[in-house]
């Protein structure tokens, strides 16, 4: 593994790698196995793998946010050196790239990104910019990496529509891979901000996961809007049913069920061929999200 903390320094190197196809694995850190994932099929398919490791200020509509995002770059690096001891006899490099925020944006920042009806749904009017953030730096390092493939976590499920419509509207022609989320044991989506709940947070937090398991089931006979409304308000009332010593409750954001390609919310199951839920919820100050599908 090499590692590299300017652009020039990495695009060095990666102008006299041998050919082969090169992976792109953006990441903000505080990796997990959900990364690792991402990761290790990068390198199952590709000559060169680049994951990067940078803070996005640009994409944090929230500031509080940005400050406490975890940062473990350290940690981050030894778990990739342990993937790729998995992968020794292969003929892969890895390179990751932790440049400062200065490196990446020398200048300000004045480009932004616009993706129409994709972005006006969920996560979207919540935090505003936060995509537009997502595509510009997205979008910087494929510029960097050159990559013939870019490897996404299905968590954020809006997201891997957006950079979907940004490689149309920039026209490169990268392989865009949607990796599937990884759960812990007990079915929690696996996410940095995981780090930041305390552990009586962390222990109930699989109920989100639960609830939208039993949403698939009533699925086959419940309407779209009452599946909805079930969701919202099994997780708004989980405290009277499970009461917690510390007053901890699940505020959610929204949950939606949408088509799978135009993110546009239903009104009856026979709407869509592909219909994914995709939820934002609070519990102890931190935000997770989550989808299943369920066509
Ligand atoms: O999904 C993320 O971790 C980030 O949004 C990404 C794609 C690395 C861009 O900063």
């Amino acid at each position: 593994m090499q590692v590299f903390t300017t652009v020039a320094s990495l695009q060095e190197v990666l102008t006299l790698a041998e050919s082969g196809s090169i992976g792109l694995v953006p990441t903000m850190g505080a990796l997990h196995e959900g990364h690792l994932s991402l990761i290790d099929r990068a390198m199952n398919e590709n000559a060169v793998v680049v994951v990067s490791i940078f803070v996005n200020p640009i994409q944090f509509n929230n500031a509080e946010d940005l400050q406490k995002y975890p940062r473990t770059v350290e940690a981050d690096l030894r778990l990739i050196e342990q993937l790729e001891d998995k992968h020794k006899s292969e003929e892969c490099k890895v390179m990751v790239l932790t440049p400062t925020v200065e490196e990446m944006y020398p200048t300000p920042v004045t480009e932004t990104y616009h993706f129409g009806p994709i972005e006006d749904v969920m996560e979207g009017p919540r935090r505003p910019g936060h995509f537009s953030g997502v595509a510009v730096v997205v979008r910087r390092l494929f510029d960097i990496v050159h990559p013939q493939r870019a490897y996404f976590g299905e968590k954020d499920f809006q997201q891997i529509a957006i950079i979907r419509n940004l490689l149309e509207q920039i026209e490169y022609p990268i392989e865009l891979i949607a990796c599937p989320i990884v759960r812990a044991d007990d079915g929690l989506a696996l996410s940095s901000r995981n780090m930041r709940l305390s552990p009586e947070a962390r222990a109930i937090a699989p109920a989100i996961y639960d609830t939208l398991q039993q949403a698939i089931e009533m699925s086959d006979y419940e309407e779209v809007e009452d599946v909805c409304e079930w969701v919202l308000s099994t997780l708004v009332s989980f405290h009277e049913m499970n009461p917690q010593p510390n007053g901890l409750q699940f505020e959610p954001e929204y949950f939606e069920i949408v088509n799978d390609t135009t993110l546009q919310p239903i009104n009856s199951w026979d709407d869509a061929e592909g219909i994914v839920g995709c939820i934002a919820v609070w519990l102890d100050g931190v935000r997770l999200i989550d989808m299943v599908r369920f066509r």
